[in-house]
């Protein structure tokens, strides 16, 4: 934890006056990584947004990471939430604001992540996969408070925002597009993110991401899930706005890329 109070307090806004009371958080779900991220997530009402409350006073004092607390998760949820840790790691590891000791963390929470979850979600009660899961999914929490997320989150957002889909079903439906987008930037970082999936080059990765979805049970396509065409200027212009993890994102997405990156989930 020493590392995560310094590394972060140098790059992320602190909106918190502080803490007085001890805080322990035990994970139900390997996805989020809350138990050892400053980052807290609201939905604002009156703005049809999620927004951000990021503080080094979110931080947990204690994280009790038990994968046996994950046994009776449904296998959709065991899915989604742990497409969503992937992508924690992920998306900090190809990322214009990595860090060499969050790269660590974050390819082997890819590696743990895409060897482990189609079994978690076959079998909930295969612990040493769910073990697997849960250690990538903590690795993903110490990458979001130093080196954070990046274009998938922010495009993943206005499908919670005004559809309420769950976070990790927004975030499966748009990683395999936006990586294929990012793929020409840091082309190096994400050859090591597609072997860390077990492919031989960064071409496969978008690849090697959808069939990892497909083996999850996870129906890609926003249509399948109720958002219409006529909905993406609106979702581009909420995106857009998320200007905090979007400065992260290998390549500049403008209103013409989020358009068409929606497009493609179609
Ligand atoms: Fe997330």
């Amino acid at each position: 934890m020493w590392f995560a109070r310094t590394v972060f307090r140098r790059i992320v806004f602190n909106v918190l006056a502080g803490r007085r009371t001890a805080l322990a958080c035990a994970p139900t779900t390997a996805g989020t990584g809350s138990e050892v991220s400053p980052n807290a997530l609201l939905f604002d009402e009156a703005a049809i947004a999620k927004k951000a409350v990021i503080s080094p006073a979110l931080v947990p004092d204690v994280a009790i990471v038990d994968p046996a607390l994950m046994l009776s998760l449904p296998p959709a949820l065991t899915a989604t939430t742990g497409i969503d840790a992937l992508a924690h790691c992920l998306e900090a590891y190809a990322n214009l604001a990595a860090h060499p000791v969050i790269d660590l963390y974050a390819l082997e929470g890819v590696r743990l992540i895409g060897a482990h979850l189609a079994r978690a979600v076959a079998d909930g009660s295969d612990l040493a996969a769910r073990s697997a899961v849960a250690l990538g999914s903590l690795y993903g929490g110490l990458c979001l408070g130093p080196v954070n997320t990046a274009g998938v989150h922010a495009l993943a957002y206005p499908l919670g925002g005004e559809f309420h889909l769950p976070h990790g079903l927004s975030i499966a439906l748009m990683l395999p597009h936006v990586v294929r987008f990012n793929l020409p930037a840091l082309p190096e970082r994400h050859a090591a993110l597609a072997a860390a999936l077990g492919g031989a080059s960064a071409a496969e990765l978008p690849d090697r991401l959808e069939q990892l979805i497909g083996a999850c049970g996870i129906r890609m396509g926003l249509s399948a899930h109720g958002i219409p065409r006529d909905a993406f200027p609106r979702m581009a212009d909420a995106a857009l706005l998320i200007t905090r993890l979007l400065k992260n994102n290998p390549r500049p997405i403008s209103r013409a890329d989020a358009l068409q990156l929606y497009a493609s989930s179609l």
